[in-house]
C-alpha cells in the first residue's frame, strides 16, 4: 500500500510499504477514505525528529471502511464506516473508566514515562504506524473505532478523530459559562473549532489571536473578535482594554511549542535538529526548548483567578515558566491530549444535525491525494495557498463511501 512516511526534518515522502495485517485478536484493519493533517504533525516535521525513525508512517486523524476484524472485536464489522480516535485506548482500565483515555494504562509508554499511545506519533507515544495511508491496523479496536452512518460526506465525521474532541475538551477545561469572556490563542483548526464550540455552548464574548490574515478572517466571519498579533506590540494592553481592564475569564492556548515570537526557542529547535538523535533526545528531555510565547501570553492575559486551558502540545521538560505570575494571579491550568472517546456522545449528534451547527462540512480547505502529501505538508507549515485544514483522500472518495 501507499503511505506517508517521515524521512527527516522537512522531508516526508509517499512510500510503498507492506499492507498491515491483524496481529492481535483485538485488532481491526480499515481502508482509509479520509485522513487529516494536523498541527501536531508539524511538530514531527520540525522539532520531534529525534524520536522518530525514517520510514515511520505518519497521521492520526483517519476514517474509513472496516476491512477485517480480530475475533475479540465485536462492536464493528466488515463494511462498517468508522472514525478512528487518535488515542489508542483500551476502554477498561482505571484511566479509561474515568474518562482519561489519553492516559490509558494498557497503552501507556513506560520507556518514556508518557501517556497512552497514539497513531503516527514517535517513540514517545508508541511508534504505532499512522493513518495517512491506504490501510491502517487499529490496535484496541474492541473499544476505539466510532461507528458512523453511511450517507453524509466524510467531512461531517472525520474531525471526530481529533479536531472536534480536542476543541471540545479545550472549551470544557476553560470552564467558561454564558456571560464569561473567552480568548483563544491560535486560530488554526483547533483554535477556530474551539471558538465555534464555545459559541455553540452559549459563550457570546469570544476573542481570538493569530497572525495569518485568512485565519483571522475565517474567525471573524462567525463573530469572533479576532486580533492580529502582528498589528500590536502590546497584546495585553489591547486585550485588557477590550475586557473592562480585567482580562478574559479563560484563555485557551491552541498554539503549542512552535509559537511565533520566541527567537531563543527557535534557535534551540534548530540546534536540536542538527544533533545526532541520542543527544537531541536528551536536550529535549532535559532542557526547556519549547517556544513559549503563546503559553506565556496566556498567563499574562487571563484575568486574576482565571483559567488557562492548554491544547497546544509542549515537549520540553524544563521550559521556563513565570511561576510567580501563575501563583500571584491564582491561575488554574488544565490541559493535555484530548480524551477523544470521552466527548463523542456530545459531538456525534452535532455532526449529523441539520444545518451542521459546527460547520464541519466546509471546515477543510484542501482535499489532497496521498501522492501530494509532501507539498501539502510544506504548504500547511508555511500557511501558503490558504492552507488551513488538509484532508488526504487515500481510498475511495467520500461519495463512494456514501454509496456503499
Ligand atoms: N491536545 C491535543 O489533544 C491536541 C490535538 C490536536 C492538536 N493539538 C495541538 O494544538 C495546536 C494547534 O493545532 P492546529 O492543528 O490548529 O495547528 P496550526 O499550526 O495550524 O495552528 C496554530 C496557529 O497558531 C498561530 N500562532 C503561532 N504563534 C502564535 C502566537 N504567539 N499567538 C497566537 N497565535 C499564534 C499560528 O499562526 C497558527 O494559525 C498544536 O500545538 C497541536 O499540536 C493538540
Ligand atoms: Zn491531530
Ligand atoms: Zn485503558
Amino acid at each position: 500500500m501507499k503511505a506517508v512516511t517521515w524521512h527527516g526534518n522537512h522531508d516526508v515522502r509517499v512510500d510503498t510499504v507492506d499492507d498491515p495485517t491483524i496481529e492481535q485478536p483485538t485488532d481491526a484493519i480499515i481502508r482509509v477514505t479520509s485522513s487529516g493533517l494536523c498541527g501536531s504533525d508539524l511538530h514531527l516535521y520540525e522539532v520531534l525528529g529525534p524520536f522518530i525513525d525514517p520510514g515511520d508512517i505518519l497521521g492520526h486523524e483517519p476514517m474509513g471502511i472496516v476491512e477485517a476484524v480480530g475475533p475479540e472485536v465485536q462492536h464493528i464489522a466488515v463494511g462498517d464506516r468508522v472514525v478512528i480516535p487518535f488515542n489508542i485506548s483500551c476502554g477498561h482500565c482505571y484511566m479509561c473508566a474515568t474518562g482519561l483515555m489519553s492516559q490509558c494504562e494498557t497503552t501507556q509508554n513506560h520507556d518514556y514515562g508518557t501517556g497512552a499511545s497514539f497513531f503516527g506519533y514517535t517513540k514517545l507515544y508508541g511508534q504505532v504506524p499512522g493513518g495517512q495511508a491506504e490501510l491502517l491496523r487499529v490496535p484496541q479496536a474492541q473499544f476505539g473505532p466510532i461507528k458512523v452512518p453511511h450517507g453524509p460526506s466524510d467531512d461531517r465525521f472525520v474531525f471526530l478523530s481529533d479536531v472536534l474532541p480536542t476543541a471540545w475538551q479545550a472549551v470544557v477545561y476553560a470552564d467558561v459559562k454564558p456571560g464569561d469572556r473567552l480568548l483563544v490563542l491560535g486560530l488554526g483548526p483547533i483554535g477556530e473549532m474551539a471558538t465555534r464550540i464555545a459559541q455553540h455552548l452559549g459563550i457570546e464574548h469570544v476573542m481570538g489571536v493569530d497572525l495569518v490574515p485568512e485565519r483571522l478572517e475565517r474567525a471573524r466571519a462567525h463573530g469572533v473578535q479576532a486580533i492580529d498579533l502582528e498589528e500590536h506590540d502590546d497584546l495585553a494592553a489591547v486585550v485588557r482594554e477590550q475586557t473592562g481592564g480585567r482580562g478574559p475569564d479563560a484563555v485557551i492556548d491552541a498554539v503549542g511549542m512552535e509559537a511565533h515570537g520566541a527567537p531563543v526557542g527557535k534557535l534551540a529547535h534548530r540546534l536540536a535538529g542538527l544533533l545526532p538523535d541520542a543527544a537531541a533526545q536528551k536536550l529535549i528531555e532535559t532542557a526547556g526548548i519549547d517556544r513559549l510565547a503563546a503559553l506565556s501570553s496566556a498567563f499574562d492575559l487571563v484575568r486574576r483567578g482565571g483559567t488557562v486551558s492548554v491544547s497546544g502540545v509542549y515537549g520540553g521538560a524544563a521550559s521556563p515558566m513565570n511561576l510567580m505570575q501563575i501563583f500571584d494571579k491564582q491561575i488554574q491550568i488544565r490541559g493535555g491530549q484530548a480524551n477523544v472517546k470521552r466527548w463523542i456522545d456530545d459531538l456525534l449528534p452535532l455532526v449529523v444535525a441539520d444545518g451542521d451547527p459546527l460547520g464541519t462540512e466546509k471546515f477543510a480547505t484542501h482535499h489532497v491525494p496521498l501522492d501530494d502529501a509532501p507539498g501539502a505538508y510544506e504548504r500547511f507549515q508555511k500557511k501558503e495557498d490558504g492552507t488551513f485544514k488538509v484532508v488526504f483522500t487515500p481510498g475511495a472518495p467520500s461519495e463512494a463511501a456514501a454509496a456503499a
